[in-house]
């Protein structure tokens, strides 16, 4: 095993690989995946230093767990040992896939948990969080029952997810809070306002999501790529023709930069995001080992105060066309109230 660099989930959290793995793509969203690939990517992922792998229970309605289960328990002894979980829970979902709703009730909170561990096969969750704030019900009462679960031994730490200052500060109050698991690339900047200030005045670390935009700015997509039915591209704003147009030329320019650097277009992008703060880490979508080890590649890519106002220049904060969500879904992100 290597040794990555490391960085702190927030000032309560564990020390994690500065680059996490996050595993959804394995299992959803983003059409088939090769089930081998996926756990070679894992592998290759461990063997590397990666520490932190996220996933959710809903990611193929437990189809993500139980393809980390695999992994971890094929993987060396090792790597198993130093492998932290980051999951989410909370997303009900219909027989046929459909969304329909988020349940943070306490009760509900431990029934999730119980299954995830069974899943997982292992006798503690790293990171617990629910996905979307359950209008519902107070996030005291949700986090306050992973606080429950924490005490018992079957949760390490508290995360939170698409919340935005208010939320964070209300969790924050009932329980120490590791990291906000939020959107944050190039062309997702919202945090920047609001929500990353508060994460830092209250010592709470992000997982930084989505830093490829979902691979719009790997440099790797195209304006004539064919997704599969059931991709979320296919519904999210950012890639509809005319959006995807302006936003593929932002790719472009940005591509002259990585050339100067003589690295990739989705390596200048994920150093843009370790970039913005040692308390921010980067969850990479890679669902094969080659898409693994250009994301590791950023972590030796150095960005000074030219390049940093070079990318600005190419991509300036909200130059994105289209929102980063549909507008349904744009609707449970209290990160964006
Ligand atoms: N909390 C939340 O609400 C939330 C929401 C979404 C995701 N997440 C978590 O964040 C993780 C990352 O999100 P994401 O997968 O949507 O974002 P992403 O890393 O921006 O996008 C991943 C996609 O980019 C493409 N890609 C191209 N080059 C790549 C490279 N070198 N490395 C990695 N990917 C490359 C891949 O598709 P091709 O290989 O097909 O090009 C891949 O499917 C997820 O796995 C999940 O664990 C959390």
């Amino acid at each position: 095993m290597t040794a990555l660099p490391t960085r702190a989930l927030g000032s309560t959290g564990p020390q994690v690989s500065a680059i996490g793995l996050g595993c959804m793509g394995m299992s959803a969203l983003y059409g088939e995946s090769d089930r081998a690939e996926s756990i070679a990517t894992i592998h290759a992922a461990l063997e590397a230093g990666i520490t932190l792998l996220d996933t959710g229970d809903f990611y193929g309605m437990g189809h993500n767990e139980l393809l980390i289960n695999e992994a971890l328990r094929t993987a060396p002894a090792t790597a198993r040992e130093q492998a932290l979980t980051s999951v989410k829970f909370g997303a009900l979902r219909t027989v046929e896939g459909g969304f329909t709703g988020y349940d943070g009730r306490p009760a509900a909170v431990k029934n999730f948990a119980a299954y995830s561990l069974q899943r997982l096969g292992t006798d503690h969750i790293d990171v617990y969080r629910i996905a979307r704030v359950d209008p519902d019900v107070p996030i005291e009462e949700t986090v306050g029952a992973i606080a429950e679960l924490v005490e018992a031994g079957h949760v390490r730490h508290i995360g939170l997810s698409e919340v935005g200052a208010d939320t964070i500060r209300r969790a924050a109050a009932v329980a120490p809070v590791s990291d906000l698991q939020i959107e944050y690339s190039l062309l997702s900047r919202s945090i920047e306002a609001e929500i990353l200030p508060a994460c830092r005045e209250l010592g709470i670390g992000v997982t930084a999501y989505g830093v490829l935009s979902r691979g719009l700015i790997s440099g790797h997509f195209s304006q004539d790529r064919e997704l599969p039915p059931g991709d979320f591209r296919s519904m999210s704003p950012r890639f509809q023709a005319e959006n995807l147009r302006r936003n593929l030329d932002l790719v472009e320019a940005l591509r002259k930069i990585a050339e100067q650097k003589g690295v990739t277009v989705a390596q200048i992008a994920i150093a843009w995001v370790l970039a913005r703060g040692t308390d921010i880490v980067p969850l990479v979508g890679a669902r094969r080992r080659d898409r693994l080890t250009e994301a590791l590649g950023a972590l030796d890519v150095q960005l000074d105060a030219v390049a940093l106002a070079a990318i600005e220049e190419a991509v300036p904060a909200g130059s994105a066309a289209g929102d980063r969500y549909p507008a349904d879904q744009m609707a449970h992100l209290d990160s964006e109230r």
